[in-house]
């Protein structure tokens, strides 16, 4: 199907010209399908960032969500954050991009965001049902097409080749890099994955200041920690971890 050369993932592939949302339609099916079910739109009139704000997702781009059931537990679910960064990061790089990932979602090419990354999850007592890993790449459009408060800070892929990529072929690429990484992340020690993603960050080494909800906090991004948090220098000395949050570079 779809010309796909991968075993678990798109064997259900759920197509839309347009949605509210991909990862909104995948909750609410994720429960009865089988894992590896995809849900891509064309367009999403409501697609959804991280906490809370719009993802702007017009024509061109990559709207997509991917339905995992992981045997983990809920503390593990923001790995697959990370495993889904580093597939995004091959598939560029195989288009001759050269892509950086910014803890803990974000793609980036010369410092400017070509993809974010949106996890969701239902778990039972604290084992995962369903993972949602929701992924939008800015591919074929112009960066004139965001709002004008992100524009500066987003790119796209049409932009930083001056070419348009095959869509599908893009995204056969990105399920076959995907399904890589996710049965290497089922089957192996994630320490592996963990040191290949650092070794694709350029999150790791800066001085960072993370903002949540509740504080805001200064230091030095020094590593990440078993479960995909950010581990943090602080300023006094100590290291915290840092499960999620906003993370600027200062
Ligand atoms: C972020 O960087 O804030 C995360 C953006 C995630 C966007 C994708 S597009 C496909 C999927 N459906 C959504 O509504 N959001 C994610």
């Amino acid at each position: 199907q779809a010309g796909l050369e991968t075993d678990i993932l798109g064997k259900d592939i759920r197509h839309f010209m347009e949605l509210e949302s991909t990862n909104d339609y995948a909750k609410t099916i994720a429960k009865d399908t089988t894992e590896g079910t995809v849900v891509v739109a064309e367009v999403q009139k409501k697609g959804r960032g991280r906490r809370g704000f719009d993802w702007v997702s017009p024509h061109g781009g990559v709207w997509i969500s991917i339905v995992l059931k992981p045997s983990i537990v809920s503390a593990d679910a923001s790995r697959l954050t990370l495993v889904g960064g580093l597939a995004v990061v091959d598939s560029l790089k195989s288009i001759g991009l050269t892509p950086s990932l910014k803890w803990p979602n974000d793609v980036l090419v010369n410092g400017k965001k070509i993809c974010g990354i949106l996890t969701e999850m239902e778990a039972e007592i604290d084992r995962v049902e369903y993972i949602v890993l929701g992924m939008g790449i800015n591919l074929n459009f112009n960066t004139e097409m965001l709002p004008e408060e992100i524009r500066d800070g987003s790119t796209t892929i049409s932009d930083e080749l001056g070419t348009y990529v095959d869509r599908l072929e893009f995204v056969r690429s990105l399920l076959y890099n995907l399904e890589q990484y996710y049965v290497h992340f089922k089957t192996q020690p994630f320490e592996e994955l963990m040191e290949r993603w650092i070794d694709s960050s350029d999150t790791i080494g800066r001085k960072v200041r993370i903002v949540t909800p509740s504080k805001m906090v200064d230091g030095r991004a020094i590593g990440i920690s078993p479960s995909g948090g950010l581990l943090l220098q602080k300023n006094n000395g100590s290291t915290e971890e840092i499960l999620s949050g906003r993370c600027i570079y200062i």
